[in-house]
């Protein structure tokens, strides 16, 4: 799961994530990362740990890492959060190599669809952004583990 800062969008949809593939009781190594290293270290922002304390699921424990061309080799699928993220990591090493790099709401918002930047609103601005990420994990959760 990757956005700009790893401190808002990114650690909501790594705990998420986490959360609908252990109900599903599907096994996986989920992580999370930035596209800048400007927060680097940093717990999640305290409004979206809020957003995810809310929903039953705790996040205060991640802490923001910066994205690294190791990671294409570490992570069969990479998910990114909106375009200017996408654009970032296409022009690392590696990223036209790997099979599964797409928009995380390319599966349920429309093609380009991005997750809005919640940092500069208020609360409610996450609460939106716990809604879009619940319904692309469960749909990605779903659309992966489809036998082929
Ligand atoms: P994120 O949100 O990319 O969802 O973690 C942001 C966090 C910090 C900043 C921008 C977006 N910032 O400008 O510091």
């Amino acid at each position: 799961m990757v956005c700009l800062g790893n401190i808002c969008r990114s650690p909501m949809a790594e705990g998420l994530m986490r959360a609908v593939l252990l109900e599903k009781g599907i096994a996986a190594e989920i992580d999370s990362a930035g596209t800048s290293g400007h927060h680097r270290g940093e717990a999640p922002d305290r409004r979206a740990i809020r957003c995810m304390q809310g929903h039953g699921i705790d996040i205060s424990m991640l802490r923001a890492r910066q994205f690294v061309a190791d990671d294409f080799s570490r992570f069969d699928h990479i998910f990114v959060m909106d375009l200017a993220n996408q654009r970032d990591i296409m022009r690392m090493p590696g990223a036209r190599q790997h099979p599964s790099l797409r928009l995380m709401l390319s599966g349920t918002h429309g093609h380009d669809a991005e997750v809005p930047d919640p940092w500069y609103g208020g609360q409610e601005g996450f609460e939106d952004v716990f809604l879009m990420l619940k319904e692309a994990c469960e749909h990605w959760a779903a659309e992966i583990n489809k036998p082929r």
